[in-house]
């Protein structure tokens, strides 16, 4: 069994990107800036958001955060949104997810232009994805296949179980797993309401659990030598840390590994890689690489 490490691999990139940002600079041209907009307090958020400004720091991008209380309107975010797509020094942004209920994420998403959504959650980018153009690609689903790629982990031709169809990691995933210039392989898509789930997710080459249920994928559905890869990160109750949780992801780890060829742990296997390809994405922003 060997162990995929995300947390590794999201370092050696995020030097490369910070060795490209120092190249750009030093030739005159402009520091990538990513711009953060989040709402309310919520735990979770303000973790990640506090992770990708770290991030920029890391790869020599500026950052800029914006924080609004959770009464802010719709229509007050909304203008946000529009004065932030209208500002020619931020090159790309993202609005922390999820939004309180009176304000549609929806909306929100669609104010974004799609140039500098580099969460890749706009239509348009998700569009764009799913037919093979060139456009943001969303970060979870981009990790995977980036920490696929570095481990070279064959997946053309392979059977692919997919579980979960979430708009940011399900769909997309399936998606590219399936299209011959990423993935090229064969995908299943599974969810709550597959009938014979755990058999063919025990056929699968590569599992790719995001299913948001902890410790869902058990042995049995595992085959031997396969690569399980796990998108869970639901905390869990547990009195021995600091913080009164702990990070449990969608895969029993314990039991699965041993019979797996590749398998990523959680934390540390995809959630690092997330952040880092949102870094990634922004830095194609700075360099206008994908629209101009
Ligand atoms: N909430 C959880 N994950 C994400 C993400 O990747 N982007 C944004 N904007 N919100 C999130």
């Amino acid at each position: 069994m060997n162990l995929i490490d995300g947390k590794a691999t999201a370092a050696a990139i995020k030097a490369e990107i910070k060795a490209e940002v120092e190249d750009i600079v030093s030739k005159g041209g402009k520091r990538p800036h990513l711009a953060a907009v989040l709402v309310g307090h919520d735990g979770g958020s303000e973790t990640y958001v506090k992770n990708k400004v770290l991030a920029c720091e890391a790869c020599g991008f500026r950052s800029t955060l914006l924080r609004y209380e959770d009464d802010i309107t719709e229509e007050a975010l909304l203008d946000v949104v529009r004065q932030l797509n209208e500002d020619d020094d931020i090159d790309g942004f993202i609005v922390q997810l999820p939004l309180p209920h009176h304000i549609s994420e929806q909306k929100v998403t669609e104010a974004i232009d799609y140039r500098k959504d580099v969460d890749g959650f706009h239509p348009v980018n998700v569009g764009r994805m799913a037919i093979g153009l060139p456009c943001f690609i969303s970060a979870t689903p981009l990790g995977i296949l980036t920490l696929l790629q570095r481990y070279n982990i064959p997946t053309s031709g392979k059977k692919v179980a997919v579980l979960g169809r979430s708009n940011i990691v399900g769909k997309p995933m399936a998606q590219l797993m399936m299209q011959k210039q990423y993935g090229d392989s064969t995908v299943t898509v599974l969810h709550s309401h597959s009938a014979n789930l755990k058999e063919e997710c025990a056929q699968a080459d590569i599992v790719i659990a995001a299913i948001g249920r902890p410790a869902f994928v058990t042995a049995d559905m595992v085959k031997e030598g396969a690569v399980v890869i796990d998108v869970g990160t639901t905390r869990v109750p547990d009195a021995t840390r600091k913080n009164g949780f702990r990070l449990q992801g969608d895969v029993d780890f314990d039991a699965v590994a041993p019979k797996c060829s590749y398998i990523t742990p959680v934390p540390g296997g995809v959630g690092p890689m997330t952040i880092c390809m949102l870094m990634l994405n922004t830095l194609a922003a700075g360099k206008k690489q994908i629209y101009s």
